[in-house]
C-alpha cells in the first residue's frame, strides 16, 4: 500500500501542491481549520497520513506540530525556506521540502528546483517525489543551521522579490524621465530577461553591462543627478553600482584610471 500524505493549511503553496502530488498518483488529504467539501479537520488528516505536510505560514509552523497528536512512523514536512527543522522537532522524523518558486495565482510547481533537508534515509524517497512532481531536487546541507536556512532563504528572496525592487526603482526614474508608466514593465523587462539569459550563458561576470562595466564614469554620474533631480535617494544605485563594479572588475575589464573614478564616484573606497 503507498503512503497517504495529510496537508495541513490550504493556501498558495498547498494550491500547488496538493494538485501535483494527485497528478502524480499520491494519495492526498486536506486538513484545514474550517474544512469544506471532501476536507478533513487539521487533526483528523493528519491522524489518517504517513506524511503530514505543515503548509502553514512560517511562523506557526513551530506551534501548530506541537499541538498534533503524532504517533511513530509518520514523516512531518515543512515547505519553508527559513525555518529550520527543529520546527518540527515533536514530530518522529522531519524533512524540508521547499520549492524555490514563488508561488501566486495559478503557477504550478513543475520546473522549479526544489531544496530537501532529509536525514540519508529519506533524502533519495523526496528526491524521487520531487522527479515526480517535475521538480529539480536540490540536497541541502543535514542539518541546516538557523544561520544557514537565513541565508539561504536571503539568497532565494532576493533572486526573486529583491528583483522586482529593483524594476520598481527603474519605474520610478522612468517616470520622472517624463516617459508613460504603463510603458515603464513592458519596455524594462525583456532587458531584464535579457540580462537573466546572458549571466545564465556566461556567468555574472561575463554578461554585466551598462556604465560600471563599461568604466563610463561621466554617464554614472549623470544616473546619480537625475536621481537627485527625480528626487529619489540615490543608495540603492549606489550599492549595485558598487556589486557591479566588483564584477567587471573580477572579469579584469577596467583599467586603473576607470576603477579609481567608479570608485569615487561610488564611495566604495
Ligand atoms: N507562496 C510561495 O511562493 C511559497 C514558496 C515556497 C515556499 N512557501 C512556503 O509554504 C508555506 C505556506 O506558505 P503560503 O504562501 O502557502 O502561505 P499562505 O498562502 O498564507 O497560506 C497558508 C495557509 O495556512 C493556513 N493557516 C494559517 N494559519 C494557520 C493556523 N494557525 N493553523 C492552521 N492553519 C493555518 C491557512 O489555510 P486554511 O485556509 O486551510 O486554514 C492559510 O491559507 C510557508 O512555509 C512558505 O514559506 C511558499
Amino acid at each position: 500500500m503507498g503512503r497517504r500524505h495529510a496537508v495541513i493549511g490550504y493556501g498558495r503553496l498547498a494550491a500547488a501542491l496538493v494538485p501535483a502530488l494527485r497528478a502524480a498518483g499520491e494519495d492526498v488529504v486536506v486538513g484545514r481549520r474550517s474544512p469544506g467539501d471532501g476536507e478533513l479537520g487539521v487533526a483528523d488528516a493528519m491522524r489518517a497520513a504517513d506524511w503530514v505536510w505543515l503548509t502553514v505560514p512560517d511562523d506557526h509552523i513551530a506551534a501548530i506540530a506541537a499541538a498534533l497528536p503524532w504517533r511513530a512512523g509518520q514523516l512531518a514536512l515543512h515547505c519553508s525556506g527559513a525555518t529550520p527543522l527543529a520546527a518540527l522537532a515533536p514530530a518522529p522524523a522531519a524533512a524540508g521540502f521547499h520549492p524555490l518558486k514563488l508561488l501566486a495565482g495559478d503557477a504550478g510547481l513543475a520546473g522549479a528546483h526544489v531544496g530537501i533537508e532529509a536525514d540519508a534515509a529519506q533524502q533519495p524517497v523526496l528526491q524521487a517525489l520531487a522527479h515526480a512532481l517535475g521538480l529539480v531536487p536540490l540536497a541541502l546541507p543535514a542539518p541546516m543551521s538557523g544561520e544557514a536556512r537565513a541565508a539561504y532563504h536571503a539568497a532565494a528572496n532576493l533572486a526573486a522579490s529583491g528583483v522586482l525592487a529593483v524594476l520598481a526603482e527603474a519605474q520610478s526614474l522612468w517616470v520622472a524621465a517624463g516617459l508613460a508608466p504603463s510603458d515603464a514593465l513592458p519596455a524594462l523587462t525583456p532587458l531584464t530577461r535579457g540580462a537573466l539569459d546572458t549571466a545564465l550563458a556566461r556567468g555574472l561576470a561575463g554578461a554585466v553591462s551598462g556604465p560600471v562595466a563599461r568604466g563610463d564614469a561621466g554617464v554614472l554620474a549623470r544616473h546619480l543627478d537625475a536621481l537627485a533631480a527625480a528626487g529619489l535617494d540615490t543608495d540603492l544605485l549606489l550599492a549595485l553600482g558598487r556589486r557591479q563594479l566588483a564584477l567587471a572588475e573580477a572579469a579584469g575589464r577596467l583599467d586603473a584610471a576607470q576603477l579609481t573614478a567608479l570608485h569615487a564616484l561610488l564611495g566604495s573606497r
